[in-house]
């Protein structure tokens, strides 16, 4: 699929976009019910009210509004294309293949697909004023995106201020700052935000952990706190577990931003906390981890590369969400289980058209999360494509290397996983099972 995708975009688009459209599930089916007249005020307002206003709208990350009829009808043939391949709203994951009960899952169904077709291939017509639906009141934008469910964060620990120039190379901006806590707290929630006009600039902002060692020396603690990417909220850690804060740390920015035309003056960058009540034990420990993949990662000019990593834990322990690392030569990546007592190798999520602009962190449904019992394995594969079928490949006549920089690579993946006993494992497992078929339906497919 892949490949028709990209192949599509930039070379043979009404023809392969066709071809990957009536390959999409659904979509016979919504075509020979006959579309009808689609219009804009009553069919894709709303649509785009639910899906696209959250970026596309004054002081949010997409580049455009598309909130009226005049906004968004110039961008009808472009809105097509993106669609079509999925590169908006931009959730790249397989809708085929493993699990499909995701939080965030920013995909279009088919028949929305669909219908945002129909209405363009009619020439994008308004339709009646008076179908148009009241306009969204969303919240401020400089707003947490998490005070809607949780309320104001209980600590903000900013970033220091940085001045962005409006022109220029990448820069990286990596202050260590202390979170000012005198005592262990269980988070429930974390998410980072960038100013509303540093949100256009900043590309990613991760965090890491530092705690004093026994020579009081400063070490960083591995796991990352969080990983904030153009698009992600941040994360919510599953009831009944636990991520520590512990008192007296301090975090380690990791800021990347893209200078774009605007100068800002002093951007801060913030980290929000949300607590769980004081005296709260979890029952069980969530941690974010990076694992590693192994193999070679050298890729000839106009080669290619795979590489898999092998993880298994001498006690059973749920997945809750897989976020692929990888830059512009990263092209898809697969979360299985191997099963080493019957062989049986089990596909939780694959993603074949991965995008690094866009690095998501996909959340399972609690329902849904993988059980992993002690002994099984976990297999992570990324696959690299340094030729000329990679659209965002910038240079198909060179080497490419591990390395940090944009035009390296990098194998790894952030793995968010609960550890369990066995029998909470157990306990789980039969919660699950006694749900009502109508609750598990479309379940862990
Ligand atoms: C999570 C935020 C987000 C959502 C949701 C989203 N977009 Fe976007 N969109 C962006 C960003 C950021 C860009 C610019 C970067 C890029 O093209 O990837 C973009 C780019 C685009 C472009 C290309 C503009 C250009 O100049 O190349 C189109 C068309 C588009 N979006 C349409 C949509 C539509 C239609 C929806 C809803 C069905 C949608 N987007 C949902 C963030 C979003």
């Amino acid at each position: 699929m892949r490949k028709e995708k990209s192949a599509g975009r930039w070379a043979l688009g009404g023809v392969l976009s066709t071809l990957v459209i009536a390959l999409l599930p659904g979509f016979a089916l919504s075509q020979e019910g006959g579309a009808g007249e689609v219009t804009f005020t009553r069919d894709i307002a709303p649509l785009f009210q639910q899906n696209c206003e959250a970026c596309h709208q004054p002081g949010q990350i997409g580049p455009m509004s598309l909130i009226t009829y005049d906004q968004v009808r110039p961008w009808a043939p472009m809105i097509r294309e993106k669609v079509i391949t999925q590169e908006m709203p931009p959730y790249h994951y397989d809708t085929n293949i493993g699990i499909q009960e995701l939080k965030e899952d920013k995909r279009l169904s088919p028949e929305e697909i669909a219908t945002i077709v129909a209405w363009v291939d009619q020439g994008a017509p308004m339709g009646d004023p008076a179908d148009m639906p009241p306009p969204v009141a969303w919240p401020d934008p400089a707003e947490w995106k998490f005070a809607e469910m949780f309320g104001q964060p209980d600590l903000i620990v900013p970033a220091k201020p940085i001045d962005i120039p409006a022109a220029g190379q990448d820069l990286w901006w990596e202050p260590l700052v202390e979170v000012p806590l005198a005592e262990d707290r269980w988070l429930k929630a974390i998410e980072v935000k960038p100013s509303v006009p540093g949100r256009r600039v900043v590309h990613h902002a991760n965090t890491t952990l530092y705690l004093p060692g026994v020579d009081g020396e400063l070490e960083g603690q591995g796991g990352r706190y969080t990983e904030y990417a153009s698009g992600k909220l941040g994360e919510i850690i599953p009831d009944g577990a636990g991520r520590l804060l512990p008192a007296n740390s301090f975090v380690r920015w990791s800021i990347h931003i893209f200078p774009n035309g605007e100068a800002i003056e002093g951007e801060v960058t913030e980290l929000g906390f949300w607590f769980h009540p004081e005296g709260y034990e979890p029952q069980y420990v969530q941690d974010l981890a990076n694992y590693r993949m192994d193999g070679d990662l050298d890729i000839p000019p106009h080669g290619t590369a795979m590489v898999t990593g092998y993880h298994s834990w001498d006690h059973p322990v749920r997945i809750d969400s897989f976020q692929p690392h990888m830059h512009l030569r990263g092209v898809a990546s697969s979360l299985e289980i191997f099963y080493p007592e019957t062989g049986e190798r089990e596909v939780v999520s694959m993603i074949s058209n991965w995008n690094a602009e866009w690095q998501l962190s996909h959340i399972y449904e609690d329902h849904v999360a993988p059980l992993v019992p002690a002994g099984a394995v976990m297999v992570v594969t990324q696959w690299y494509d340094n030729t000329v079928d990679n659209p965002h490949n910038p240079d198909p006549d060179v080497w490419v290397y591990r390395g940090s920089r944009t035009g390296d690579e990098m194998s790894h993946s952030w793995i968010a996983v609960t550890h369990l006993d066995q029998e909470g494992y157990e306990r789980i497992k039969a919660e699950r099972e006694a749900m009502t078929p109508v609750a598990q339906a479309g379940g862990d497919g």
